[in-house]
């Protein structure tokens, strides 16, 4: 049995300050032993959330790192200093980045390796425009993400991995895949990771799904035999994101 895993993204928001707040609000809300349970959070809240989040069972992680060790570039966050910080989960390649910061899945790819390298989950994204799916594409084009996502990973790395099958046009829009959209992508994820490897490596990794889930669908969507928990914005900024991450209770 895969344990579940719900994530919050919390994308651009929240000073330090606030960052503190928030977690000491959702700490005694998010309290479910059946769920593996992360804060991935902007660069400057990872200490301070942390620091908040101690002895709780919070995993703090980052929303995005770069692929080299160290060096010349400006503004960027390695993966040596996240793992010196403790993180144990970074979201690779979310459709954001993708679109305002240039990310390719040949850089997902490179971010892959180092974050695996380095002890750290990468909870890897994926995902259709709303046009792909439109023209029938959607399989196809995920499929190719998750070839290159894994390239030179090994079969004992990918188990260890998170995947979030995220669609673009459910995002932050309020505007959900239906479960039976969500269940058929994630179970062909499934599929191209056991194509890719095995089976023992498919029916280890898990999938989650993300795009405006909220705490009214997620217990239908976290119930799929596909779908491992989910990757959640806006919803993981209030108090109802205690009640996703105890849908089951
Ligand atoms: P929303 O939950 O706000 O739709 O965002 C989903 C997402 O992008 C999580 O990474």
């Amino acid at each position: 049995m895969r344990k579940k895993i719900i994530a919050g993204n919390w994308k651009m928001n929240m000073t330090p300050t606030e960052a503190v707040n928030l977690v000491n609000t959702l700490k005694p809300l998010v309290n479910n032993e059946d769920v593996d349970v992360v804060f991935c959070v902007p660069a400057i809240d990872i200490i301070p959330a942390m620091e908040a989040a101690k002895g709780t069972n919070i995993h703090i992680g980052a929303e995005n790192m770069y692929f080299e060790e160290s060096g010349a570039y400006t503004g960027e966050i390695s993966p040596k200093m996240l793992e010196d910080a403790g993180v144990k989960y970074v979201v690779i390649g979310h459709s954001e980045r993708r679109e305002y910061f240039a990310e390719t899945d040949e850089t997902v790819n490179k971010k892959v390796l180092k974050a695996l390298e380095h002890g750290i989950t990468p909870i890897i994204c994926c995902g259709e425009s709303l046009t792909q799916r439109e023209q029938g594409i959607t399989i196809d084009w995920i499929r190719q993400q998750i070839k290159i996502a894994f390239l030179n990973v090994t079969a004992d790395q990918a188990k260890t991995t998170v995947i979030a099958y995220e669609p673009i046009w459910a995002i932050g829009t309020g505007k959900t895949a239906t479960t039976e959209q969500a269940e058929e992508v994630c179970a062909a994820i499934r599929a191209c990771i056991g194509e890719i490897y095995d089976e023992a490596t498919a029916d280890a990794i898990r999938i989650q799904y993300g795009g405006s889930v909220n705490a009214g669908n997620a217990a239908e969507l976290f119930a799929q035999p596909d779908i491992d928990g989910g990757l959640v914005g806006g919803a993981s900024l209030k108090p109802d994101f205690g009640k996703i991450v105890c849908y089951n209770k």
